[in-house]
């Protein structure tokens, strides 16, 4: 299927099953147990489970890292072993391995020459990524002395190095501060509506809740439930009116109009109470207004530019460029730079960032791959 048809199914999974065994093949484990997926391109989608309920042994087989008993899956309609896959995809592991020695520039400089990435573009990316995830301060200290939350916001920037179709996250805002969390949650928005396909297993419901579109929640290997936010979330049976303060004796004439007219029981009134997570960031902003030092991560700035296609001169969109003009056969889109994809309508989702910047291009729909591959070098894999 064409790499800018926005029906593809990026995974498609069906009856997918995982058991582990052990050496004499006794059956240990059923990990996942006949789970079928869709998860299409541009969506945000949610693996919801208790411990033990299957979400990184799937995730782990949608990378390839582990091999399916039974069923079918295909990742970008391949399978998920292939290396063209591995390319597309961005992956942060539930645990942050990391070397321990290498300063955080190092580390992204080494994920950026797997990807096969020129030396100016993994510079570049490298700043850009540290000063997103509030990491610029500490660029070169070794990750060994990097505690938990750090550690994690290295880990998301490594998973976006190589530009990422399908940024798959384990677990991603496990240790991060509320304030990480609420970037992270922003960030993955962001690169929603910049026709990401992201998909992320969470044990905070809180975090799924607010950025999905879609979402399965397993239990026992199986899928228990499916469908969206709204779908699974709203209690059609429960009205909320939302007005400023009233009084005592406003309340009563107003449960008074509701029952005479609508035959209803008011349930409950009561001032709503502000979110813990509102609290804190009031708390933390107003310290960094006073200046407070920290060692720590310091507030995040804003989205890479190369994430948001503002770069089109570099990386990708350079040999794009090239391969353009010596590929006559694969010309770009009329009135388009030639990394630039078709226009594709916004989802909707809830705005990250008051301003958002102009969508981002989808590469390689237009170009011969092959040749991007030789000028690379044929690098590359996650
Ligand atoms: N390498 C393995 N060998 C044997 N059993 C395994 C292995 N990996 C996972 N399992 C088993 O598969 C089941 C699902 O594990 P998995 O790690 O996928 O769960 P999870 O939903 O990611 O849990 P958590 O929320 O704790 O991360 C568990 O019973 C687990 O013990
Ligand atoms: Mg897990």
């Amino acid at each position: 299927m064409a790499a800018n048809d926005t029906t593809e199914a990026v995974v498609e999974a069906q009856g997918l099953t995982k058991v582990f065994s052990d050496f004499w093949m006794r059956r240990k484990a059923v990990a996942v147990d006949g789970i079928d997926l869709s998860i299409r391109r541009d969506e945000i989608f949610g693996l919801l489970g208790p411990n033990g309920s299957g979400k990184s042994t799937t995730i782990k087989m949608i990378l390839g890292l582990l091999h399916r008993t039974r069923g079918r899956l295909a990742v970008f309609g391949r399978d998920p072993t292939d290396v063209e896959v591995k390319r597309r995809i961005g992956y942060l592991p539930e645990e942050t391995y990391m070397y321990r020695y290498l300063s955080p520039t190092e580390t992204l400089d080494f994920y950026g020459r797997l990807f096969g990435l020129a030396r100016a573009v993994r510079k570049r990316r490298a700043e850009e990524l540290l000063s997103m995830v509030g990491l610029s301060h500490a660029a070169h200290r070794p990750v060994g002395e990097f505690s938990k939350g750090m550690a994690r916001r290295l880990g998301i920037a490594q998973a976006l190095i190589n530009d990422p179709e399908l940024l798959i996250l384990d677990e991603p805002t496990s240790g991060l501060d509320p304030l990480g969390t609420r970037q992270v949650k922003d960030l993955l928005l962001d690169l929603g509506r910049r026709g990401k396909t992201i998909i992320l297993s969470s044990h905070q419901l809180d975090d799924v809740q607010d950025v999905c579109d879609r979402m399965v929640i397993l239990y026992g290997g199986r899928v228990r439930s499916e469908g969206t936010v709204d779908e699974l979330l709203e209690d059609s049976g429960r009205s909320v009116i939302t007005v400023p303060h009233l009084d005592a004796d406003a309340a009563r004439r107003v449960e008074r109009v509701l029952q005479e007219t609508a035959h209803v029981q008011v349930e409950r009134i009561a001032s709503p109470r502000q979110r813990l997570e509102d609290l804190f960031m009031q708390i933390v902003e107003r310290a960094r207004a006073e200046k407070t030092e920290t060692s720590g991560a310091q507030a995040g700035g804003p989205t890479a530019a190369f994430l948001r296609g503002e770069q089109p001169g570099e990386g990708g969109g350079l040999i794009r460029e090239l391969v353009s003009e010596a590929a006559p056969q694969a010309p770009a889109p009329s009135g388009a730079p030639a990394q630039q994809p078709p226009a594709r309508p916004e989802p909707a989702r809830p705005a990250a960032s008051p301003t958002p910047p102009p969508a981002a291009p989808r590469g390689g729909a237009d170009v011969d791959r092959s040749v991007i591959d030789d000028l690379l070098g044929g690098g590359g894999g996650s």
